[in-house]
C-alpha cells in the first residue's frame, strides 16, 4: 500500500518506519528540511532503540523517503497518517495548530483533483477534534471531486520501546463508522494483528477518549503509588514490598506501580492536563485528575526535601553532587518534562556544583541547562562520582542499578539519594552508606 505520514516525530517516524517494514511504499512528510535531509541520510533527530537501523534497512530497500513537500506526500498516498504534535497550549489545552495547517495544505492540492483518501489520525488530540477535521475538509472540498474520510487512529507507542510496540501491539484502536475504513484498517495492520485480534473498532468519539483515558489511568497508577511511598516513608514500611504485595492481585496488576520523581515525558502531563481541560469545557468537574496532577507537581519537591533533611542550607552550599540520569526516562534522549532538570534547575542555585551524567541525553540536556553555571557535563558515570559529596540517582538506566561499590566510595559523604528506587539499600547500608529513597 502507498502510504504517506505527516510528520517525522517519534510517532510519525515510529509508524512510517514500521509500515514500511512491513512492506508498504511509504513517504515520510516533515516541513523541517534539515530533518528530512539528515533522515534521508538515515541519520534520526532523536534516539531510540532499533529506528535508524530500520530506516537504514528500509531505505536501502526503497520502501521508504523523505520530503517536505505537500504535493509529493499526497500526490503518492492511498492514505495519510497524520502524526504532528499537539503541544500543550497557554491554557493547558491540547494546541491543534499543526494538524490545522496539515489538513489545509492537504485540501489545497486535493481540492482542483479526484481523489478518494482516508486519513487516520494518530496525534493525541481531544474528543470531537476528528468530527471537527472532517467538517472542515467537507467545508474546504465542497466544490470538488475529492473527498477525504477522517478516522480516529491513536497510538499507544512508548518512548525508548516504540518499534516493538508497533510491531508487537496490545492493541490498536481505530474509530470510524464506515465500513470501507475499517476494512482498511484491517488489512494495514494485518501483518502486526494476525496472531491474536487486537484491532478495536469502535465510534470516532470513543477512540478519541480510549487514548486520554489510558495515559490518564497510568498517571493516575503513579500518583497513587507515589502518595502511599510517602505513607511508607512516615510509618517506616518499604514501598517494593508494598507493590509487590498490592500487584500480585490481578485486578490491579504490577505495571506502573513505581514510585519515583513522578511522571514526566511528552504525553502523561501534557494529556491529563488536556482532559482536565475537557472536563471543564463539558462542565464536569474531575477531582481525581487534578489530585493526580497536584501529587506530581509535588513529587520533585518531596524528594529535595531528603536532600534539605540531611544538609543545612550552609552545608549545601560547600557541597557536590553528582546526578546520574538528565532524560525523562530510560533508553532515550527526551528531556521534555525530565525531573532530572527540574531538580538540577531547582537545587543549583543551593549547591556549590553538579556533576552530571547521562548515557545519551547529554547534548540535549547541555542546551537546556546553559543558564547554570555551577554544572560539569562528565563522560561516565563514574567520572561523575569523582570529586562529590552525595549522588541523586534521577533516571533508572540500566547501567546505574548495580554500581561497583568500590567506585561509590570516592563519595565524601556516602550519601545517595535514589529518586528511582533500583539501588540494593540493605547492601549500601551494610558498606556504611547512608541511603535515601522514595518510600524505601
Ligand atoms: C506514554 C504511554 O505509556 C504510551 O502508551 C503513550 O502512547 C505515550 O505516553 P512514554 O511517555 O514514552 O509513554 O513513557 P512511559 O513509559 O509511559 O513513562 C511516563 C513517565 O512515567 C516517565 O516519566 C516514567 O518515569 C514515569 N513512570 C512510569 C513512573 O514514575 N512509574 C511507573 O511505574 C511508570
Amino acid at each position: 500500500m502507498k502510504i504517506s505520514i505527516i510528520g517525522t516525530g517519534y510517532v510519525g517516524l515510529v509508524t512510517g518506519t514500521c509500515l514500511a517494514d512491513l512492506g508498504n511504499n511509504v513517504i515520510c512528510l516533515d516541513i523541517n528540511e534539515q530533518i528530512i535531509e539528515d533522515l534521508t541520510k538515515g541519520k534520526i533527530p532523536f534516539y531510540e532503540p532499533g529506528l535508524e537501523d530500520l530506516i537504514k534497512t528500509n531505505l536501502d530497500r526503497g520502501n521508504i523517503s523523505f520530503t517536505s513537500s505537500y504535493e509529493d506526500a499526497i500526490s503518492f498516498a492511498e492514505t495519510i497518517f497524520i502524526c504532528v504534535g499537539t503541544p500543550e497550549d497557554d491554557q493547558g489545552s491540547a494546541d491543534l495548530s499543526f494538524i490545522q495547517d496539515a489538513v489545509i495544505k492537504i485540501s489545497d492540492y486535493l481540492k482542483d483533483k479526484d481523489r478518494h483518501l482516508t486519513i487516520f489520525l494518530k496525534s493525541t488530540v481531544p474528543s470531537g477534534t476528528c468530527s471537527s477535521l472532517q467538517d472542515k475538509f467537507d467545508e474546504l472540498l465542497e466544490n470538488s471531486q475529492s473527498k477525504v474520510v477522517v478516522a480516529s487512529n491513536p497510538e499507544f507507542l512508548k518512548e525508548g520501546s516504540a518499534v516493538a510496540d508497533f510491531m508487537k501491539p496490545d492493541r490498536i484502536i481505530v474509530g470510524t463508522d464506515d465500513i470501507n475504513v475499517s476494512e482498511l484498517a484491517k488489512r494495514l495492520y494485518r501483518p502486526v494483528n494476525w496472531k491474536s485480534n487486537r484491532l478495536k473498532i469502535v465510534s470516532i468519539e470513543a477512540a478519541e477518549l480510549i487514548k486520554y483515558s489510558a495515559n490518564a489511568f497510568l498517571a493516575t497508577k503513579i500518583s497513587f503509588i507515589n502518595e502511599i511511598a510517602k505513607l511508607c516513608d512516615a510509618v517506616g514500611a518499604d514501598i517494593s514490598e508494598v507493590r509487590k504485595g498490592v500487584g500480585l492481585d490481578p485486578r490491579i496488576g504490577n505495571h506502573f506501580l513505581y514510585s519515583g520523581l513522578g511522571f514526566g515525558g511528552s504525553c502523561f502531563p501534557k494529556d491529563v492536563k488536556a482532559l482536565i481541560k475537557t472536563f471543564t469545557k463539558n462542565n464536569i468537574d474531575t477531582k481525581i485528575l487534578k489530585a493526580v496532577l497536584d501529587v506530581n507537581d509535588n513529587q520533585i519537591d518531596y524528594f529535595i526535601n531528603k536532600i534539605h533533611s540531611v544538609y543545612t542550607p550552609k552545608e549545601l552550599k560547600q557541597k557536590t553532587l553528582c546526578v546520574w540520569g538528565l532524560s525523562f526516562k530510560p533508553e532515550t534522549d527526551d528531556i521534555r518534562e525530565s525531573l532530572s532538570l527540574k531538580l538540577i534547575n531547582s537545587i543549583s542555585g543551593e549547591v556549590k556544583h553538579i556533576n552530571a551524567y547521562d548515557p545519551v541525553a547529554m547534548t540535549r540536556a547541555k542546551d537546556s541547562l546553559s543558564n547554570i553555571d555551577n554544572i560539569t557535563f562528565s563522560r561516565d558515570s563514574t567520572e561523575a562520582l569523582q570529586g562529590a559529596d552525595a549522588l541523586v540517582i534521577t533516571t533508572e538506566w540500566r547501567e546505574f542499578w548495580n554500581p561497583d561499590l568500590e567506585s561509590l566510595e570516592v563519595l565524601k559523604d556516602k550519601i545517595i539519594f535514589d529518586g528511582r528506587n533500583i539501588l540494593d539499600k540493605k547492601l549500601l547500608e551494610e558498606n556504611k552508606f547512608s541511603y535515601f529513597g522514595i518510600g524505601r
